[in-house]
């Protein structure tokens, strides 16, 4: 294959130390995409107008060919094209094949056909692909859709003879649609799978292997959430490479087939937070897996996962990488994720750690899976910027400086390209120069077929191609499945374009450094910062704690203030009151651990509360409802600087775990800017309603008077703010009375608010006994509001006080109970659903196992989630 030669890049040696590459990769992990991206550019080396031509037409080529011969390749591709995420039909299928062949009883799965099948227009798919297998997908589909939909027609008139009919075809026809529908979701399970077992596999690709192609199977399973899971899957792995190692009868690290590792599969708590319960293990069954396959001589990859797990899986590889015992062995690899800011700064801290341990390692450089969860995952946290890239040219064009960067490193990697895309295919043949040995590209099995079969092959000019060939069963197919449908599904995509006619070649060769170089902005335009994601209120700031740098900084603070002790006592027209016994409060993790001490609201306290907040209402009432919500924003900046401490006080007074903590005080800050904003929307101009004959009536929403807040311990700052902030902002004074438990942090957030500008005399802080508030303050006719956060019984005893009370009805805004219901059908995925009821049940709504009831539907799923639990 004729090729430009290009300078190498510069070589591996005089790199710095591995900790000082560490510190530099770490901290590109939020970097400036502007800067990231020009520092990508600045890189390239040789990649000058003749090598862009050179691989334009290289790529043309090959884009060409697989158009012209797309009926000979299987139809994988296609089906992704015609059914992408960007159609309602391809998202109903995607919801229908993640859950399909996990529904054991037939009503259930009937019903999930109908909701995805039955409302869908499949017939604008039809004949739009010309492949037999999308065309008789999409015939299946939507002959299915009709009969669904005949079913109903009929059934809405049900006395009728349609109605008889309707239920003969009900009857008749949907076990035949049932089984129809489940053995096209196992058609297209199995185009993704290379086979149930390892044997199974191993024998399908022999044919393949004469061909050329190389193999890593890809044991199915990750996100272990049970010690029992993890262990099946080492076991999984173990029993995997024997037969590899067996059927690669001495080939090789690169020739013979190899296998792929994900260490979320290999334990049940691979997370940050807990390294040091789970790196020690991890080591342990990582060392064992690749002393087995230095033992074959078979290359093993540890596959790339999330980001916030990079950091800790470098942890383990290089503790096994470091081991002896691997002796001569240079099958050991990973895989790096172009998409990540971090990627040419990893590729840096890898060559220096084959330097320093003089062994080779095998690096597949791929674009990355997790894109769209990483973008979300930014955002749901409220991270400074994203980890990954937000335009697709420019993971592009880091594969590309990042593929530069490794093939001059060939002296220490192996390198592996992974990728169905033929532009980049063509670049990367162009940056390996003369020298066209020492690395292979990748596919994934029953993708890119049609590009690897111009390219792959045993003689001179061709590559040696490996397939990442999934093996296993659909119950462990499913998060695999899902990554590639929304990978394809996405119009961006290389394959996705590659099989829309639509789209020109000419369309498809646009030069990626040359694309992103011209944009003023690297950003993409509609993806805003997590910060910016509202329009019209900054989200709060959250933390990476898999971000070494920044929590260590983080945690340190905590660490201080945690170490201090607080005061909390009635504060009232800004003025503590003293002078009655205080008590000590204690930190519930261990009671031995004083944290500081309250003095409790006396009945004489409450009085005064009361006649200091009623004067100032009429001020404050009178303030300008932009200077409230600037006073709520400041609080709310006030709260993000003093993070540190209202992290330790959540930790130590309310016995938090440091993320819940950190969602608590995001979800204070996110509270008082979420009524600025409002009260700048509803208060700040006059609000036109209609009126019950029609007319407009101007209306200037107001205060009522002073608003009794009364709020738990379990959310000790965000329930105790959100209920006093939203009185404020419209127009109330507060009395705000803290669970006797939380009184410390209830007092910061009351001397923060007062330091942003809040009145003094417009809130009166009271850490009280609930009765003597219910006997004091509630009955008072000065109380022109409650608002309660806690038990029912409480909720009803306030009701009945207030209720007695003469005069005009007191509005009591009272939220109770406690217990959150969550129905799990069986379609739920068991791994979500346990996610789900510790982020939502017992984060989000702070409950605890005994308010948790998790009705279950279906017998077989409820024996595997609550093991999991
Ligand atoms: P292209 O269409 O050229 O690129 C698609 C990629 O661009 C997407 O996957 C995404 O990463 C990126 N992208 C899309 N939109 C944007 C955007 N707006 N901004 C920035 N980037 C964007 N992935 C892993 O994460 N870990 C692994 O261990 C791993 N192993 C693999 C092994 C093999 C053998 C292969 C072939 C793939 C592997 N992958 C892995 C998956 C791989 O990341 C995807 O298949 C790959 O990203 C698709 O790239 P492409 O060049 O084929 O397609
Ligand atoms: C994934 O599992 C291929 O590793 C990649 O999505």
């Amino acid at each position: 294959m004729k090729t430009a030669a290009l300078p190498p890049a510069p070589s591996s040696h005089g790199l710095p130390d591995t900790t000082t590459l560490l510190q530099t990769m770490m901290s590109a992990y939020h970097q400036d995409e502007n800067a990231a991206v020009k520092g990508l550019l600045s890189q390239l080396q040789g990649y000058d107008a003749t090598a862009k031509a050179a691989v334009r037409e290289r790529a043309r080529g090959f884009i060409q060919n697989v158009r012209d011969n797309r009926r000979t390749f299987g139809g994988v591709d296609k089906f992704l094209n015609e059914f992408g995420l960007t159609t309602r039909e391809g998202i109903a299928l995607m919801c229908l094949a993640e859950a399909l062949l996990r529904i054991p009883d037939s009503a259930t799965a009937d019903m999930l056909i109908r909701d995805k099948i039955g409302s869908a227009a499949w017939d604008q798919h039809l004949g739009k692909a010309d492949d037999l297998f999308v065309n008789a997908s999409t015939w299946a589909l939507m002959l299915t859709g009709k009969v669904i939909a005949d079913v109903d027609a009929a059934e809405v008139k049900d006395s009728s003879i349609g109605g008889y009919a309707g239920k003969l075809v009900s009857k008749l026809g949907e076990p035949v649609v049932r089984q129809a529908m489940l053995h096209a979701m196992k058609i297209m399970g199995q185009q993704f799978v290379m086979g149930r077992t390892i044997t199974e596999a191993i024998d399908r690709a022999r044919d393949s292997e004469k061909i050329g192609y190389r193999y890593s199977y890809d044991m199915l399973g990750e996100g272990a959430r049970t010690a029992e899971d993890a262990e099946r899957y080492f076991k999984n792995y173990q029993d995997a490479i024997d037969a590899i190692g067996k059927a690669a009868a001495g080939r090789g690290v690169h020739n013979a087939p190899g296998i792929s590792v994900k260490l979320s599969a290999l334990h049940p708590r691979y997370e940050y937070g807990n390294q040091a319960r789970c790196i020690p293990p991890l080591v342990e069954k990582l060392r064992v897996l690749a002393l087995k396959c230095a033992q074959y001589n078979i290359g093993l990859t540890v596959d790339a996962e999330e980001a916030h797990r990079l950091e800790i899986s470098l942890k383990i590889i290089e503790a096994v990488f470091a081991d002896p015992a691997l002796g001569q062995w240079e099958g050991f690899g990973l895989a790096i994720q172009a998409y990540q800011k971090r990627c040419g700064q990893l590729i840096d801290w890898l060559a220096r750690l084959c330097h320093d341990h003089n062994r080779r390692m095998m690096v597949r450089l791929v674009k990355g899976a997790y894109w769209d969860s990483e973008v979300k995952y930014a955002q749901v946290n409220g991270l400074p910027d994203y980890p990954v890239f937000t335009r697709k040219a420019s993971t592009d064009v880091s594969f590309l400086v990042n593929a530069q960067k490794m093939l001059a490193h060939r002296d220490v990697f192996y390198p592996m390209f992974a990728t169905h895309n033929a532009y980049t295919v063509a670049a990367i043949v162009e940056m390996a120069g003369a020298d066209q040995t020492g690395f292979e590209f990748q596919r994934l099995h029953g993708m890119g077929e049609a590009l690897y079969h111009q390219l792959t092959g045993t003689v001179a000019g061709t590559y040696p191609c490996r397939v990442y060939a999934p093996v296993g069963s659909h119950q462990d197919l499913l998060p695999y499945l899902v990554r590639r449908l929304l990978e394809n599904g996405a119009n961006t995509n290389f394959v996705n374009r590659l099989q829309n006619d639509k789209v020109p070649i000419d369309e498809m060769l646009v030069d990626p450094v040359d694309y992103v170089a011209a944009l003023a902005d690297k950003k993409h335009p509609k993806i805003p910062l997590p910060r910016d994601i509202y329009g019209d209120r900054p989200n709060s700031w959250g933390i990476e704690f898999a971000h070494t740098p920044v929590s260590q900084v983080l945690l340190a603070k905590v660490e201080a203030a945690a170490n201090r002790l607080y005061t909390a006592s009635p504060l009232i027209a800004g003025k503590a009151v003293t002078g009655s016994t205080s008590s000590k409060i204690t930190d519930p993790a261990d009671r031995r651990r004083s944290i500081g001490d309250v003095t409790m609201a006396t009945a004489n306290d409450m009085r005064q509360a009361l006649d200091i907040t009623a004067a100032a209402f009429e001020s404050w009432n009178a303030t300008p409802a932009h200077q409230r919500s600037d006073i709520l924003d400041k609080t709310a900046d006030l709260m993000e600087e003093h993070m540190a401490e209202l992290l330790a006080l959540c930790v130590r007074e309310a016995g938090k775990t440091l993320p819940d903590a950190v969602a608590e005080v995001r979800e204070a800050v996110d509270f008082c800017r979420y009524y600025a904003a409002e009260g700048r929307k509803h208060f700040a101009t006059r609000t036109t309603l209609p009126g019950p004959t029609g007319e407009s009536n101007v209306l200037q929403l107001e205060g009522r008077g002073v608003f009794l807040c009364i709020s738990p311990w379990n959310f000790p700052l965000a329930i105790f703010l959100g209920q006093v902030t939203a009185a404020l902002m419209a127009g109330n004074t507060v009395i705000a009375k803290p669970a006797e438990q939380t009184p410390l942090i209830a007092m910061r957030a009351v001397e923060l608010l007062i330091a942003a500008g809040l009145p003094a005399d417009a809130i009166a802080f009271l850490p009280a006994d609930g009765e003597l508030t219910g006997k004091i303050l509630v009955p008072d006719a000065r109380i022109a509001g409650v608002c309660f956060t806690g038990s029912t019984q409480v909720a009803q005893l306030i009701n009945r006080t207030l209720a007695a009370r003469d005069g005009a009805i007191v509005p009591l805004i009272a939220e109770t109970g406690g217990q959150n219901a969550m129905i799990v059908d069986s379609s739920a995925l068991p791994e979500q659903v346990v996610d789900d009821v510790i982020t939502s049940a017992f984060r989000s709504a702070g409950q605890r196992c005994s308010a948790l009831r998790v009705l279950y539907l279906a017998e077989s799923i409820a024996d595997k989630t609550i093991e999991m639990l």
